[in-house]
């Protein structure tokens, strides 16, 4: 394990993500970790990030200088660079070289980490202060217009540190800076791949769930897909896997489910057919944040009703979750499992089931989870599904959810979704809402005849992790192939709007 020390970067799980990248395994923790607790972890190499402080402020997070005596390969990346120099005996200053962005990075040769790149090419900076001095022992490998020591390296002790930022993609050469570290200077062999993650996770469910039997809920998504297979293949059919329709999936979302999911798994599935239920629940509402409260209550409910009617036949000691490591690392990290205990007042689940959650993509980043999902041969459909929110179609139906509205924009939906498929844009967009205005008509003419249809907005977005978005620019002919069709194919729909806000202001749902 190579850990990734934080000192308040922005970059943190991108650098963690980048290590795995190099195929060593990686974790984060908190800048403030005493070196004791670093030290009982046995890292092969330490990683210090970025941060936005500034070394000698009051109350910045300093860097025990002990932690470069424990003999660990250590390299500093710009906060860490500077806290590093300071640390043992180097200089810092705020000598007024602020860089930001592209800088031109010189060698100055000696330097295992930049062996072999060319001896000047682009870096990704982002600094106020700067090392003005290395500290005794170290060579200065490279440097910039405005920062003398961009860079250094101590082989004896194994310790380096750069002051640019090797993470991220405006760095061209980064990624093999970050390589040659973990390979060359640490020594690490790399092995952390897509089938030493499902090996390791397999064994690690044997261990936690024994003879014991688990039960997981599908929502069609990759996450509870992955994890279910994981588990799966680790227990074969002491698990069952349950699935609510609750009507709101697009369409072919159920048979992904039911047929292609279980062929590539072999899983035991219990699907509930819930429509009607959550239609008549619905029946009335248009507020959005009371549609998801329904939404939301039904679900455990009718989820809870079915774990009890699996439970009963047979003791179920475990539930599986699909929670990814940058939920744990967001939560503030810690290990071990909780035990959860279900709403037994809304289910009528027996008073004493308790669950061991079991959770088999914690360490694991979406990029990883889909390489597993694809190993494990799950479709690509599930696999590289875009996001898709719980509430599914009913928060995208403006207005009252009905079985027929529902229907119509299941309809418009599969066009669009199909259409940028073909047009081979699934990887490039996040998601592409389709959005029904049920309770806004037009008029129109159509062969003949006028009509009085309703319509759909379409809402493309290109973002990194839907904070922030912004509408994606489709080409104009794909565009009219979207709305020809949906308008002919559609009976109810004769109209097709794009939606061309950013996030923010406009979030990407529509409610
Ligand atoms: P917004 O609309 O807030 O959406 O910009 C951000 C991301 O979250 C998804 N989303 C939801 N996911 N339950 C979910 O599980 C919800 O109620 C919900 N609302 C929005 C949305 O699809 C987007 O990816």
């Amino acid at each position: 394990t190579v850990l990734v020390v934080d000192y308040g970067a922005q970059y943190a799980q991108l650098i963690a993500r980048r290590v795995r990248e190099a195929q060593v395994y990686s974790e984060i923790v908190p800048g403030d970790t005493p070196v004791a607790e670093i030290v009982a972890r046995k890292p092969a190499g330490l990683i210090l990030s970025g941060g936005p402080s500034s070394v000698y402020e009051t109350g910045a997070p300093s860097v025990d200088p002990e932690l470069f005596r424990t003999g660990i390969p250590v390299l500093g990346l710009c906060y860490g660079f500077q806290a590093m120099a300071q640390a043992l005996g180097g200089e810092v200053a705020p000598d007024g070289t602020r860089e930001y962005g592209r800088t031109e990075l010189a060698l100055c040769g000696g330097s295992v980490l930049h062996d072999g790149l060319p001896q000047r090419h682009p870096v990704w900076m982002s600094h106020g202060d700067s090392v003005v001095r290395a500290p005794e022992g170290f060579t200065v490998t490279a440097s910039s217009e405005r920062a003398k020591v961009a860079a250094f390296e101590d082989p004896v002790r194994r310790l380096a540190g750069v002051q640019y930022h090797p993470e991220v993609g405006h760095s061209p050469h980064g990624q093999e800076v970050l390589r040659r570290f973990l390979h060359e200077v640490a020594g690490i062999t790399p092995g952390w791949t897509t089938s030493s993650i499902i090996d390791d996770t397999v064994e690690a469910v044997r261990a936690q769930v024994g003879e014991g039997r688990a039960i997981c809920g599908l929502s069609g998504g990759v996450d509870s897909a992955v994890a279910a297979a994981l588990v799966q293949r680790a227990i074969g059919d002491r698990l069952t896997c349950v699935f609510v329709d609750h009507g709101l999936l697009r369409s072919g979302e159920r048979e992904q489910v039911e047929r292609d999911f279980v062929a590539a798994t072999g899983a035991k599935l219990h699907t509930v057919d819930a429509r009607d239920r959550f239609l008549d629940a619905l029946a009335g509402v248009s507020d959005p944040e009371q549609k998801r409260k329904i939404i939301g209550r039904e679900f455990i409910r009718v989820f809870e009703a079915a774990t009890a009617e699996v439970a009963e036949s047979e003791h179920v000691g475990y539930l599986v979750q699909g929670t990814l490591y940058p939920d744990v690392v967001e939560s503030g990290g810690g290990s071990g499992t909780a035990t959860i205990k279900s709403h037994h007042n809304v289910g009528g689940l027996p008073d004493d089931l308790e669950f061991e959650l079991v959770e088999p993509l914690r360490a694991l980043f979406k990029d990883e989870v889909r390489r597993v999902g694809a190993e494990l041969g799950l479709p690509e459909t599930i696999v590289h599904r875009q996001p898709f929110p719980g509430p599914g179609l009913g928060i995208r139906i403006i207005g009252e959810v009905t079985a027929d509205r529902l229907a119509t924009l299941r309809a418009a939906d599969a066009i669009a979704r199909e259409e940028l498929t073909y047009a081979g844009l699934d990887r490039d967009i996040w998601q592409c809402p389709v959005v029904l205005l049920a309770d806004v008509r037009s008029v129109g003419v159509q062969g003949d005849g006028r009509t009085y249809g309703h319509p759909v907005v379409l809402r493309p977005v290109s973002s990194e992790d839907a904070m922030t978005a912004d509408w994606t620019r489709l080409p104009y002919d794909l565009l009219e192939r979207i709305s020809t069709r949906i308008t002919n194919e559609v009976a109810e729909v004769n109209r097709v709007v794009l939606d061309v806000t950013s996030k923010p202001p406009g979030t990407i749902e529509w409610e």
